[in-house]
């Protein structure tokens, strides 16, 4: 089966350890698990992470990358894949399980043509979405569900700054916080990305650091050192600044006067639990909201759409399909 696999990291030129391969179905790891045939598969920073040494030891490589896709079950139905793996056994939010990891991280990823994962981390694909469209879902959008709704529990009315308007997890932000009746700001470095961000459903959209109107309610933060200082400035008392990535860098200045002295909440989140992502289904078919997708290519496109991603020049999401093309699809 092809295969999109790290097989070696290097932190400044991640993409020089990419290889798409045909490689043998490697079979259930453990018990209870089940192949999942992709139709289509998101790229994520996460990836990129991968190949820079990240998250993934060295040890562990080659490693099939990837931790979103929506495919088939073996019986034919159609599934998304809940990328949280959480101990068998383990009660409540798996994303709290000391010992959980996500799908590349220990076991082989999305980006392939199968993947086999634990039974309980299937959920049924709405019919409404197409696969490119469910394939953004198991990360970045229950990212982005669970930082503006459990993280800053936000409600209809409450303004919401998200940070870096083009990123997957950004756009995601923008899309479910209009869907939600959220009053949503953006900021980007990009003129071309803050003219995107408007028509894709923010209210306002600002240069990276401008000074805001007012201050919000709640701030999505996934860029990390480049805009943390901002993203504490901007919030009213009392406020949330919802954490989910560090993509600039993860050590600014914590600037601790700040947060005690205006009691602000600085609440962290990764992925998100199976129930938030059926609920991020449920939302999306609700509303009609849809996903944002940049561009949609064959998975041995894999490396050129890395490329895009490290570059910077997307808004939305980079999705590989297996098969036919998944904008056709229904
Ligand atoms: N904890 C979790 O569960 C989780 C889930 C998903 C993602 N993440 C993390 O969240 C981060 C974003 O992920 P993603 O997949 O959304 O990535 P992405 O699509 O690659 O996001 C890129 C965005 O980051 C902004 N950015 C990058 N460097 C910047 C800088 N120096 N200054 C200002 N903005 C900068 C850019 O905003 P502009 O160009 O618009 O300014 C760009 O649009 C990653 O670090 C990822 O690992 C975490």
């Amino acid at each position: 089966m092809m295969t999109v696999r790290a097989t070696a990291q290097d932190a400044r030129d991640p993409l020089s350890g990419v290889t798409v391969a045909d490689v043998a179905d490697p079979g259930p790891p453990e018990a209870g698990w089940v192949p999942v045939d992709v139709r289509a598969a998101a790229l994520n920073h996460h990836d990129l992470w991968s190949l820079r040494g990240v998250g993934l030891p060295a040890d562990r490589l080659p490693m099939v990358l990837g931790t979103d896709a929506a495919g088939t079950d073996p019986d034919g139905r159609a599934v998304l894949v809940h990328a949280v793996l959480s101990t068998p056994g383990w009660e409540g939010d798996e994303t709290l399980d000391p010992a959980r990891t996500l799908l590349s991280e220990r076991y082989p990823g999305t980006l392939a043509e199968r993947v086999w994962v634990p039974a309980r981390n299937l959920v049924p694909k709405h019919p409404d979405l197409t696969w490119a469209e469910a394939a953004c879902l198991p990360t970045a959008y229950l990212t982005a569900y669970r930082l503006l709704f459990t993280a800053a529990a936000l409600r209809p009315g409450r303004t919401v700054l998200v940070q870096g308007a083009g990123g997957g997890v950004a756009t995601a932000a923008i899309v479910l916080g209009r869907a939600a009746g959220l009053r949503v700001w953006v900021t980007s470095r990009d003129e071309a990305k803050r003219a995107r961000a408007l028509e894709i459903g923010a209210h306002a959209a600002f240069a990276t650091g401008e000074r805001l109107p007012e201050q919000v309610d709640a701030v999505v933060e996934t860029v990390g050192e480049a805009t943390w200082g901002h993203s504490l400035r901007a919030l009213r008392p009392g406020g949330t600044v919802a954490v989910a990535g560090a993509t600039s860098g993860a050590m600014p200045p914590a600037d601790l006067n700040r947060i005690f002295f205006r009691s602000l909440r600085v609440v962290g989140a990764t992925m998100g639990t199976r129930d938030e992502l059926v609920a991020v289904q449920e939302m999306l078919v609700a509303t009609g909201a849809r996903p944002v997708v940049d561009d949609v290519l064959p998975l041995s496109a894999a490396p050129q759409a890395l490329a895009r991603l490290a570059g910077g020049d997307v808004v939305g999401k980079l999705v590989l399909t297996v098969g036919a093309p998944a904008r056709r699809e229904p």
